[in-house]
């Protein structure tokens, strides 16, 4: 067994749908080592969410079925320890940043009350005691540490007072509340403009490094495995088909669907960033 703090070790699911099974994953192995920052890439149902969820305990089980495999968070077993066991990692030990936080936030309460109720439970979990007063000071802390100007404001507004990055960073925030040593990402930014997402991403990275965190960032943009991730895996129909360090990965390429996604970046010139791509659209 790897000493990676998370690791999947030939991961297979299987969804079952009208009485016909899809073999979703197909032996999907990685390593996410402690402090380290390593993406996840591929297509469109590639099979990246099944990944995550599958690593989060958040398989729906019907329809989808772990067929084979193990994942190990911090040397122990995550598919055969106890539920009890297992949710007190989940949120706490490894968090998830969500994509998009108009359907992540919930629009009737405010963030400060969110932010406390997730704690609460957090610290319900882990026998932990603490007041509701150091909660919210805690929240103000974490909105303080994701660069929000003025986090006793952010914490008393509604989401919808909140722009959409305001909106991510607070989604982050929720991820740290507990302190995490590893933070999964799908596509975080996504439903913002560029120059905001790079914000994000570049926060992202900043928090990772400054707080000695493991960063598995999932994507199906090859600019953002480059500007987050020091190894990269790359997902096709339900199989890891590449895994390399990510300046070798871009330097050259093994595989020809790792080339088609690497050709198919857009570039603003027109064209594609690394020439014309040979793939159809
Ligand atoms: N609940 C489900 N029932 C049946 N099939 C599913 C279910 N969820 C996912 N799948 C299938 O699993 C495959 C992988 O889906 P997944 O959501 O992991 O893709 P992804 O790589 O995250 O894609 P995207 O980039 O669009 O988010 C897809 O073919 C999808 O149709
Ligand atoms: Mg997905």
């Amino acid at each position: 067994m790897s000493q990676a703090l998370l690791s999947v070790d030939n991961l297979s699911v299987d969804f079952s749908t009208y009485g016909q099974t899809h073999h979703v994953l197909k032996n999907v192995s990685l390593d996410v080592p402690a402090r380290s920052q390593i993406a996840l890439v591929g297509e469109s149902g590639s099979g990246k969410t099944v990944t995550m969820k599958a690593i989060m305990g958040l398989l729906r089980q019907p329809p989808a079925t772990i067929a084979g495999g193990r994942i190990f968070y911090d040397g122990r077993d995550l598919l055969t320890l106890p539920d009890k066991e297992r949710l007190k990692l989940r949120g706490t030990a490894m968090s998830m940043v969500f994509q998009d936080p108009m359907s992540s936030l919930n629009p009737v309460f405010t963030i400060a009350d969110q932010m406390t109720t997730i704690l609460k439970y957090a610290d319900r979990r882990l026998d932990r005691q603490r007041n509701g007063r150091d909660r919210l000071a805690r929240v103000h802390e974490v909105l303080t540490q994701v660069r929000m100007r003025d986090p006793e404001r952010v914490a008393r507004s509604y989401p919808i007072m909140l722009s959409g990055g305001m909106r991510q960073r607070v989604l982050i925030a929720m991820a740290l509340l507990s302190e995490p040593k590893l933070l999964i990402a799908d596509e975080p930014g996504t439903a913002l403009d560029v120059t905001t997402q790079a914000q994000i991403l570049k926060l992202l990275k900043d928090l990772v490094e400054a707080r000695g965190l493991a960063l598995l960032m999932i994507t199906h943009n090859l600019g953002v495995v480059r500007e987050t991730s020091s190894y990269v895996y790359v997902m096709n129909k339900g199989q890891v088909v590449e895994h390399r360090p990510t300046a070798e990965l871009f330097a050259a390429p093994r595989e020809d669907y790792t080339k088609a996604l690497i050709a198919a970046v857009p570039r603003l010139t027109g064209g594609t960033r690394f020439g014309t791509a040979e793939v159809a659209p």
